[in-house]
């Protein structure tokens, strides 16, 4: 199959085409690229898993162009979901509702929930209006590989596989939605996202994370390697240790980089870097796009640790994974 890469009003309407005869399109969000199909054609969402290479058991998010379109999605719209929704939508929030019978069962992967989320980039809102049916979107990279924050990343991953990928330019959050599940007693964070907790706390009170401990059972893709680059990686949050570590795999031949804000660049001495900019949301923004490069042009990687307060945790949640837990 011939992998197209537009922009602009043709690409939303070739997408909407594509999407109204059950093909799959790839189109940007404010977090990262998601791969879309009409969330009412089974057959249609059964290519997503294909495409992906996606276990059937790891639930679709629900993209939608506006709050009323929830609705007929689901069982209930609580007052407390729906204040939720107006404070934090659209935006990089995804909410778990009780699923209506409207909703195929291979998108929920057979739970009684479904994921919703509205995004905010331009680009999303218009074809989500232009195919005139909510989305099922899981991120546009193959399963376990890293998150698209650019077209040319989903060409990468998907070229061949999928017939339009849109192209919306670079996705400016940079990591994937925080997943907030306000089924049960205490609102749960289930995947930590741009919306953090301190800022769900200010709307719910108290707010429940898992600080490294996923609740695998609520959150089916947790418990599957997540956004691992090719090559190996490690994390530290001490620079004499980074720049050791460096040395050695420079020594052995791996050919490593530095992932690190512009103002610690100094401290590295001239070793090969990535420039992760400078603040939190900087870094959030430039993470995968970093992790993409570095994977392309080096052979090992090594990352600061911003720690784990606010965005900066769940920055370090995805860092962490790509990683797979190696630390210095
Ligand atoms: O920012 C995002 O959320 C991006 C863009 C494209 O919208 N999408 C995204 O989708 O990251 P995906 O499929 O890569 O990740 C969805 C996560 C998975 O960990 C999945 O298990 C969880 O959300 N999830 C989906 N539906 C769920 C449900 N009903 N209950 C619990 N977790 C669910
Ligand atoms: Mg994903």
């Amino acid at each position: 199959m011939d992998t197209k890469m537009l922009s602009g009003d043709a690409a939303i309407e070739l997408g909407a085409d594509l999407i109204s005869r059950g093909e799959l399109v790839a189109f940007p969000t404010e977090t990262v690229y998601g791969l879309g199909a009409n969330v009412f054609r089974p057959d249609s969402i059964k290519k997503i898993f294909e495409a992906k290479g996606r276990p059937s058991d790891n639930p679709l998010i629900v993209h939608v162009a506006d709050i009323d379109d929830i609705t007929p999605l689901v069982k209930e719209f609580t007052p407390l979901n729906r204040a939720v929704a107006e404070k934090f939508m659209p935006g990089p929030l995804t909410l778990l509702f009780p699923v209506s019978d409207a909703v195929p069962r291979v998108v929920t992967a057979g739970l009684d929930t479904v994921a919703i989320r509205m995004p905010a980039h331009p680009v999303a809102h218009k074809f989500l209006k232009a195919c005139c049916a909510p989305l099922a979107a899981p991120s546009a990279n193959r399963s376990t590989h890293i998150s698209p924050t650019r077209a040319a990343h989903v060409y990468e991953d998907l070229k061949g596989l999928i017939p339009l990928i849109i192209d919306g330019d670079v996705s400016n959050v940079g990591i994937e939605s925080t997943v907030l599940d306000l089924t049960g007693e205490t609102p749960t964070i289930l995947r930590p996202g741009a919306v953090t907790a301190e800022m769900l706390s200010a709307v719910l009170g108290d707010v429940k994370t898992h600080k490294g401990v996923i609740n695998v059972a609520k959150a089916p893709g947790m418990k599957y390697k997540h956004y691992a680059p090719r090559v190996e990686m490690w994390v530290s949050e001490d620079i004499n240790k980074i720049v050791d570590k460096y040395d050695t795999l420079q020594k052995s031949g791996l050919n490593p980089v530095i992932l690190i804000s512009t103002s610690m660049l100094p401290a590295i001495q001239g070793r090969n870097a990535i420039d992760l900019g400078e603040g939190i949301e900087e870094v959030c923004a430039n993470i995968y796009s970093a992790l993409h490069s570095a994977e392309a042009e080096y052979g090992s990687i090594i990352c600061y640790d911003y720690g784990d307060a606010g965005l900066a945790g769940s920055v370090m949640n995805r860092v962490n994974k790509a990683a797979g837990g190696n630390r210095l």
